[in-house]
């Protein structure tokens, strides 16, 4: 089998990457190693930045989430039972962001795809790449009992921070940082209206909260928890409480509460490998690099991996030459630190860090509230929140 660009994972980044390149007529397999449903079953954040926004209708995949999507001009910060809205729009001359979940883009996406001629492989097992320091990378993987391989120009590494493409690179080419956070997140969605129109953050001395959302009738909540935590721990009724302890009194009293559809823990981390291209091999996304969910900044960056990547490959067909893919991790990397920088910063602001001593504790109040009355404060969170430009 020949294509032009074999894509390893069928997340948000393959699925962008692949229509992209579908929409500028180059040719495309996807290999993704779990089955569709798999991956639409995986519930994540949900907030998206005007830079993807625009992505998303550039790939002509985003008539449902402009009709369905909710507009949010601003988010609340809980803090000593008061809440203090951040307004995103005011701050940062009338941008806003969008909650839509990455779930129903995954579905867009794959949709846009089924209705293309361009190939996806899903249950794609043993996943291998060789030779992409060579101008002509192979893949091979087994489906249906058979084994195939592909020849193609590149390999798009989409596959997540669990996949096979960073891992396959050999350890003196590449660099990576790390920092693991002490503590998880136990997010709960639920049948159920938000509890507030817009997203309310909360520092609590029980620990982090977080009231987010799918839609007006369906709910999507977090509290900070322990790493050893189980979910048979976490009944539902003792999430509601815990979550109702953290919020103000006034708040409390009007969460409506309900069955869990979906419960899980998950560990925060901070993680990037440089650079992003070896040879013919570029990663994009969770492949490359973690952020810890608070800022929703995930998904948002996966997508501005998938902007330059695109464009860089688009150029690559028009011209012959590889200048623009030479820039490409060092483009994608300029945002990528700028948003690990803002993920770790919110992350820090709004958790409970026994670990780090009762000056955590003093320095974390005085900078909320140094943040509630410095409007150049309030700006430099509303900038990023709302994401930097391209
Ligand atoms: N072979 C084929 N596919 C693989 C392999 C492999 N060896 N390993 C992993 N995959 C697939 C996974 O099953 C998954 O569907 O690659 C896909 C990677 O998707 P994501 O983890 O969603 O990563 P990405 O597309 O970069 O999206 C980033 O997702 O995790 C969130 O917070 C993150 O919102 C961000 C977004
Ligand atoms: C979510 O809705 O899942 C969500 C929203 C905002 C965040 C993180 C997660 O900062």
């Amino acid at each position: 089998m020949r294509t032009q660009v074999a894509i390893i994972g069928s997340g948000p980044s393959g699925l962008l990457l692949g229509q992209l390149l579908h929409l500028a007529g180059i040719d495309t397999i996807i290999l993704e190693r779990r089955s569709r449903d798999y991956v639409l079953g995986r519930i994540r954040a949900g907030v998206l930045e005007e830079g993807t926004l625009n992505l998303l209708d550039r790939a002509g995949v985003s008539d449902r989430l402009r009709k369905e999507g909710l507009i949010h001009t601003g988010f609340d910060i809980c803090f000593s039972g008061e809440r203090h809205r951040i307004d995103l729009s005011k701050l940062t001359n009338g941008k806003k962001v969008v909650v839509y979940g990455q779930t129903e883009i995954t579905r867009d996406l794959m949709a846009a795809r089924e209705a293309s001629s361009a190939a996806t492989v899903y249950e794609a097992l043993d996943v291998e790449i060789t030779d992409f320091d060579t101008k002509r990378p192979r893949v091979g993987y087994r489906h249906d009992g058979q084994t195939h391989e592909i020849d193609c120009d590149f390999i798009a590494g989409c596959d997540g921070f669990h996949g096979i493409c960073r891992a396959s690179v050999p350890e003196d080419a590449i660099v990576t940082y790390e920092k693991v956070y002490p503590f998880g997140w136990l997010g709960l969605l639920s049948e159920t209206p938000p509890v507030s129109e817009e997203l309310i953050y909360v520092n609590d001395e029980r620990g982090f909260a977080l009231c987010s959302m799918r839609s007006p009738t369906r709910t999507r909540c977090y509290v900070q928890c322990s790493l050893s935590d189980t979910i048979e721990q976490w009944p539902d009724d003792r999430f509601w409480s815990e979550l109702k302890g953290r919020l103000d009194p006034e708040t409390a009293a009007t969460l409506l509460t309900g069955p869990a559809i979906e419960k899980s823990i998950a560990p925060l981390r901070s993680f990037v490998a440089e650079p992003m291209r070896f040879g013919s091999l570029l990663l994009a996304g969770d492949a490359a690099h973690i952020v810890p969910p608070t800022g929703a900044k995930g998904l948002n960056l996966a997508a501005s991996d998938i902007h330059y990547l695109s464009a860089a490959l688009i150029d690559f067909y028009a011209s012959g030459n590889d200048a623009e893919l030479g820039e490409y991790s060092r483009r994608a990397l300029a945002r990528i630190w700028k948003a690990e920088r803002f993920s770790w910063w919110m992350t820090t602001l709004l958790h409970q860090l026994p670990e780090d001593g009762d000056i955590s504790t003093k320095l974390q109040q005085a900078e909320l509230e140094y943040l509630f009355e410095s409007r150049a404060a309030q700006t430099m969170l509303a900038e990023n929140y709302v994401g930097l430009p391209y």
